[in-house]
């Protein structure tokens, strides 16, 4: 069963399944929904997928292997990867594989994904995360785990929240919840967008805690792009007693994140955005020393040595295990090489958009206060939605507005899967948009 190798709990990545193997194999529901998508014959005829390996320089060309292994649309490019990450072609034939094997033989369909889930994809994300397998469980997404993060936290009417104005809504709203069921105070610490240090954050929120507050929740980085001092704020947290609620959606597979070593109580993450799993997964950590503080969402006969934070009910397995494809990919490129490929082309993004006129770079001023992977800008003159849409039907590249934090903004977060070349081409996109812009 070559399309199962994922399932075995191997590190190695995927062989490229062209489409006529795919249908050679067997696998009719994904070869029909393969045949219904545009450019399948595009894929027939494609050259094999090289091997991946880890890039040896941060250049285009060490990188043009990575970019192989997607199969984004000739002529489309793709930069909206904080919104949703572009699955390698790995990850997509893995959820097909897992779905072949649960119609092929159901039971053992399900036995074979359940162990991918608990051999690989959870010790792999406990390794790659810097926690132990027993510290995190899968869930649908970063809103489902901040949520079950904010209910699960022991708190009484009249115990503060303090939050910052550059959440999320699904960093925010839970909150809320709880402060209209459960009498919570929700308080937020203006940030200002971009901050110019670390520094300046950890001092704001330092000065907002009171004897009231018992928690405090922050992004790791934020939705447009600004990097936050966790360890530090952590640090703060913990020496008042206080939990630090971590809302990571937008930093884990684009950096190396210790959990550990960031010191958090509870930590949510997406895995379809940075860390290019497949759609509708997410991860939840709480800290074993945490667990006597931090209740399950869910079931009411949870203790402090078998906490149950697991989304209860059938999930989706074959989804969740195909992100032993994504660890794969990581893995081989390694996420130091992540981390230093996507600074590069932001690095360079900022370069080129300093060069064109109109242009307000809002993003932090150092590597210490802005993400490698999420630039946020004003174009004079130019609606960053309207800008959104112009973009993609006039140029197909695919970008985001970021209309918070005071901002008419457009983000633009780039992976390892783009290229200068397509940075040169929404920069010239943008100019003739600046010029002409309805
Ligand atoms: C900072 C931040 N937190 C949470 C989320 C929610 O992520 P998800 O849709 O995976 O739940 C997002 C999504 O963009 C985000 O940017």
């Amino acid at each position: 069963m070559h399309q199962m190798a994922h399932y075995q709990g191997t590190h190695r990545p995927s062989r490229h399944l062209t489409r006529r193997s795919f249908l050679a194999a067997g696998a009719g529901l994904a070869a029909t929904s393969l045949s219904a998508c545009p450019g399948a014959s595009d894929a027939e005829t494609a050259a094999p997928r090289p091997d991946l390996t880890r890039p040896t320089s941060l250049d285009d060309a060490a990188w043009a292997h990575v970019r192989a292994q997607f199969i984004l649309e000739p002529g489309t490019a793709y930069m909206n990867n904080a919104s949703l990450g572009m699955p390698p072609a790995s990850v997509a034939e893995a959820v097909a594989a897992g779905y072949d094997a649960l119609s092929r033989e159901p039971l053992r369909g399900k036995t074979e994904l359940g162990r991918t889930i608990a051999g690989r994809v959870v010790p792999g994300l406990a390794s790659l995360f810097g926690a132990e397998p027993a510290e995190i469980v899968l869930t649908r997404n970063a809103t489902e785990a901040l949520h079950m993060g904010a209910v699960g936290v022991r708190l009484q009417p009249g115990d503060e929240v303090l939050m910052t104005t550059q959440e999320h809504p699904a960093g925010s709203r839970p909150w809320d919840y709880r402060a209209t069921h459960h009498g919570v105070k929700v308080r937020k610490v203006f940030i200002p967008s971009p901050f110019e240090t670390a520094e300046e954050v950890v001092q704001l929120v330092e000065e907002a805690f009171t004897p009231a507050t018992r928690v405090i929740a922050f992004c790791h980085v934020t939705r447009g792009g600004h990097l936050y001092p966790v360890q530090q704020l952590c640090a703060l947290a913990r020496e008042r007693g206080v939990i630090s609620h971590v809302d990571g959606a937008q930093a884990v597979g684009m950096f190396p994140v210790d959990l550990h070593d960031l010191g958090c109580d509870t930590y949510s993450a997406s895995l379809h955005k940075w860390m290019l799993g497949p759609m509708g997964t997410g991860v939840f950590y709480v800290r074993a020393g945490a667990r006597g503080r931090v209740d399950s969402a869910f079931a009411f006969d949870a203790t402090s040595d078998a906490p149950a934070y697991q989304p209860p009910g059938t999930t989706g397995l074959p989804v969740q295990a195909a992100l032993s494809a994504s660890l794969d990919f990581i893995e081989t490129v390694g996420i130091d090489n992540v981390a230093a490929r996507t600074r590069r082309l932001s690095d360079y993004l900022k370069a080129r958009l300093a060069e064109m006129p109109g242009v307000t770079l809002l993003s932090g001023p150092t590597p210490a206060t802005s993400c490698p992977g999420s630039t946020i800008f004003e174009l004079e003159g130019v609606d960053a939605v309207e800008a959104v849409t112009l973009i993609a039907e006039r140029a197909g590249i695919h970008i985001d507005e970021h209309q918070r934090d005071g901002h008419n903004a457009i983000r633009i977060s780039t992976h390892v899967y783009n290229t200068t070349a397509e940075i040169d081409r929404v920069t010239e996109a943008l100019d003739r948009l600046r010029s002409t812009p309805s």
